[in-house]
């Protein structure tokens, strides 16, 4: 993964604001590269309103004076520019490596476009090599992660799940209060019937098969964008 491949595929979606005001602001390392150039605009008199992902890119956002509203606030919002682990030739995703899968989901789902930036590594044929994260209440997880464990075989090729931790080996907890299972399938054989599977488990929150949502992905290299677009 390179910086600059990420730094590129930023700008370039900055370059395809084409006058949005109401901007969702993705989560992650790729985004945030988005929320910095975005910061130096607005420094230079662009005006805009923004909808944060993730508490963090909140942050972000606040120390650049990015004017940030409430999703709430807005019947819809121009365009969203978030990164994801995963894009298939389909321009379905899998996103929440970041843990903000929820939000992310929310804000895309009120989004006219949803412009993701990524660079190259995060092409794939199939989905699934990335772990799939799955949000899930904290009351009874275990209950919630058997329940995943028993229809994993019917979509992928192996199935494990990890209870995430955060770096000091506490669980996660997601910006909802939430935990997340990383779900490793390995390839994903129906990403919408395991989308519904999943959603029909009482435990889960939500997951992090975005499918059907991205308009244009626009990836990187060290050196070119190429756009993905529906
Ligand atoms: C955050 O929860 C994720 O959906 C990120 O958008 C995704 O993990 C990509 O992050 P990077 O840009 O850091 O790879």
């Amino acid at each position: 993964m390179s910086e600059r491949a990420k730094y590129l595929a930023a700008k370039s979606a900055f370059e395809e604001l084409n006058g949005a005001k109401y901007i969702g602001l993705g989560t992650g390392s790729t985004a945030k590269y988005f929320v910095d150039l975005l910061g130096k605009a607005v420094a230079n008199g662009f005006e805009c309103k923004t909808v944060a992902t993730s508490n963090k890119t909140e942050k972000q956002a606040r120390e650049l004076n990015i004017p940030l509203i409430d999703l709430d606030e807005v019947d819809e919002l121009d365009l969203v520019v978030d990164g994801a682990d995963e894009i298939d030739n389909n321009l379905n995703l899998i996103k929440g490596g970041g843990g903000a899968l929820l939000r992310e989901k929310i804000v895309a789902s009120k989004s006219k476009k949803i412009i993701i930036i990524a660079d190259k590594s995060k092409l794939v044929t199939t989905l699934g090599k990335f772990p799939l994260p799955i949000e899930i209440n904290k009351f009874a997880h275990k209950t919630t992660m058997r329940a995943i464990e028993k229809i994993m075989p019917k979509f992928g090729e192996t199935n494990r799940l990890e209870l995430r931790k955060n770096s000091k080996g506490e669980n996660f907890i997601t910006d909802g209060g939430h935990f997340i299972i990383d779900a490793f399938f390995g390839r994903i054989s129906d990403a919408r019937k395991l989308s519904c599977a999943l959603l029909e488990i009482p435990g889960i929150v939500q997951h992090g098969l975005f499918l059907n949502m991205c308009d244009l992905a626009l990836v990187a290299d060290n050196e070119d964008v190429y756009r993905y677009e529906k």
